[in-house]
């Protein structure tokens, strides 16, 4: 991803498209949306942790997934867009990397095996997306002992206009906790934090921003 994630048309707040289209058409209408680059804040997490089987939700053009499969693991990433997963299969394919790439919906894909790890990296949308439905279901293919890594714009960028931000939520590592509700349910909770990083805005400027980063353990 770029690090200037979250700016631009996903900040609408009014798109009534289905997210199949909406999503389509944010890749296809332009080259390479994101930079290619590991999420600073996942790859914090996932670097401590022991490669096994990974699973990116809504991995976009599939930097994070690429990045696991350099890292040792046997990584899947699953996204909306054909054009995305398109590019994040061609990308790991020109690097040798051997990395699973898929289209699905979130909303009802449902995976064929289990996980070490599941990412979800700023998976959040404008358009209809049952985030907390999903992160809880798709959790249940996490082996025990694995984890399950949830990475957010807890803010917005100084470089999203008012109007912009305003039609955004924006998380607390709390809200994220409490929608994916697994805690009660055999999950330990082992990060819950808001992480600053540095980024650069799509005019060069440089600022700082705040990512909610939960790691969720399950038992
Ligand atoms: C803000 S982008 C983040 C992409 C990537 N994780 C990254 O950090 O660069 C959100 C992603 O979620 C995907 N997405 C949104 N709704 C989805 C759904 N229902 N099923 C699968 N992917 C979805 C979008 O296509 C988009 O790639």
């Amino acid at each position: 991803m770029s690090d200037a994630h979250g700016h631009g048309t996903h900040g609408h707040g009014h798109d009534e498209r289905p997210p199949a289209e909406f999503w389509e058409a944010q890749y296809a209408e332009s080259g390479r949306r994101w930079s290619g680059k590991v999420n600073a804040s996942t790859a914090i997490v996932v670097q401590d942790l022991e490669p096994g089987r990974s699973l990116d939700l809504g991995c976009g053009e599939g930097g994070d997934v690429a990045w696991c499969a350099r890292h040792g693991w046997d990584a899947t990433g699953v996204d909306i867009s054909p054009t995305a997963v398109a590019r994040g299969a061609e990308a790991a394919a020109a690097e040798g990397l051997d990395a699973r790439f898929i289209v699905g919906d979130l909303a009802t894909w449902e995976p064929d095996g289990t996980f070490e790890l599941v990412t979800a990296s700023f998976l959040q949308s404008p358009v209809e997306l049952s985030r907390g439905a999903i992160l809880r279901r798709i959790a249940q293919h996490v082996v025990p002992g694995g984890r399950l890594v949830v990475v957010a714009h807890a803010a917005p960028p100084p470089w999203m206009s008012a109007e912009h931000a305003g039609h955004r939520e924006f998380p607390t590592p709390e809200s994220e906790i409490a929608e994916i509700g697994l805690v009660d349910d055999g999950w330990t909770v082992e990060v819950a934090e808001v992480r600053r990083r540095a980024a650069v805005g799509p005019d060069g400027t440089e600022a700082e921003l705040d990512d909610s980063v939960v790691v969720l353990r399950r038992d």
